[in-house]
C-alpha cells in the first residue's frame, strides 16, 4: 500500500470512536529490507492521536540515515502516534516513547501501536518541563520529536526538557521536524537563550521521496540541534 494508505477498523460507531489504521511504507533500500508500520488514529482527537506530516518526515530521516539508530538509546518527545519512534525500534535502537502525562488515551495508544507493530518500545508520560523522577534515569542518544514547536507557550517548557537530556547524556543530539509558521525566529531566539546550536537544518522537502512530498504541504523544516559546550561558549 502506498504512504497513509487507510483502512476503516471500526464504522459501526463511528461518532464516539472514528479509528483508523494508516500504513507507512518504507524501503528502496539494499541495506535493510523493506517494512511497513501501521498507526492506530482517531479522527476525533486533535493531537495526540493524528499522524501529522511532520512525523512522516521525521519518521524518512530516520530511515534515511538508518546506521545511526542501530543500537542508539532513542526517546521521542511529544511522540503521539509515534511513527519516527517505531521506525527507529524496527532498525534496533531501544526506544521510548513520550508523551503529556496527563494525556492517558495518547499514552494508550502507543502501547496499542507497539503490539499492533510487534515493537518493544517503553512508553512513559513525560510533560516538558516537568522534573518526574523516570527523566533522571533517561539517557538517549538521539532525542526525536515530530512538530512539537507548534504552540509558542510551550516552546519554553519544551527546550527546558530538551537542554536537561543534552547536557544529561553527552554527545546526544536532538532532531526535530515543524512547520515553519511565524514561530522560527522564536525558536532560533530560544536556542541562544538555552545554550542550544543548530547543527543542520534542512528543508524536508530536500529528502522525501516524491511520492510522499506528494502527499504534504507546507513549509516543513527538519533541524539537528545540540548544546553548546563551555569550551565552545
Ligand atoms: C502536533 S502533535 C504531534 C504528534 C506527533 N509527534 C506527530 O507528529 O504526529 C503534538 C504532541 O505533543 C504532545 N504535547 C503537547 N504538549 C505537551 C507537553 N507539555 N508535554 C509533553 N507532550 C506534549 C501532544 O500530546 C501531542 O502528542
Amino acid at each position: 500500500m502506498e504512504e497513509n494508505d487507510r483502512e476503516d477498523e471500526h464504522c459501526g460507531d463511528a461518532v464516539t470512536t472514528m479509528t483508523t489504521v494508516s500504513r507507512h511504507c518504507f524501503g528502496d533500500d539494499s541495506e535493510f529490507p523493506a517494512f511497513s508500520i501501521s498507526i492506530i488514529e482517531n479522527m476525533k482527537e486533535d493531537y495526540g492521536l493524528f499522524v501529522w506530516p511532520c512525523s512522516v518526515v521525521l519518521a524518512e530521516y530516520v530511515w534515511q540515515h538508518k546506521h545511526r539508530f542501530s543500537g542508539a538509546n532513542v526517546v521521542e518527545l511529544g511522540a503521539g502516534t509515534s511513527l519516527p519512534g517505531l521506525v527507529a525500534a524496527k532498525l534496533g535502537a531501544r526506544v521510548t516513547l513520550t508523551d503529556d502525562s496527563t494525556r492517558l488515551e495518547v499514552l494508550d495508544n502507543m502501547r496499542r501501536v507497539c503490539d499492533l507493530n510487534k515493537l518493544e518500545c517503553s512508553v512513559l508520560g513525560l510533560t516538558w518541563g516537568v522534573w518526574d523522577s523516570s527523566i533522571f534515569s533517561l539517557q538517549p542518544t538521539i532525542i526525536l520529536g515530530a512538530d512539537v514547536f507548534y504552540d509558542s507557550n510551550a516552546f519554553d517548557d519544551l527546550f527546558a526538557t530538551v537542554t536537561f537530556m543534552l547536557r544529561n547524556s553527552p554527545g546526544s543530539i536532538f532532531i526535530t521536524s515543524y512547520h515553519n509558521r511565524s514561530g522560527h525566529h522564536l525558536i532560533e531566539f530560544l536556542m541562544g537563550k538555552w545554550g542550544l546550536k543548530c547543527l543542520k537544518l534542512l528543508d524536508a522537502f530536500s529528502f522525501l521521496p516524491s511520492y510522499k512530498a506528494s502527499l504534504l504541504s507546507g513549509n516543513i523544516q527538519l533541524a539537528e540541534i545540540d548544546h553548546i559546550s563551555k569550551e565552545n561558549a
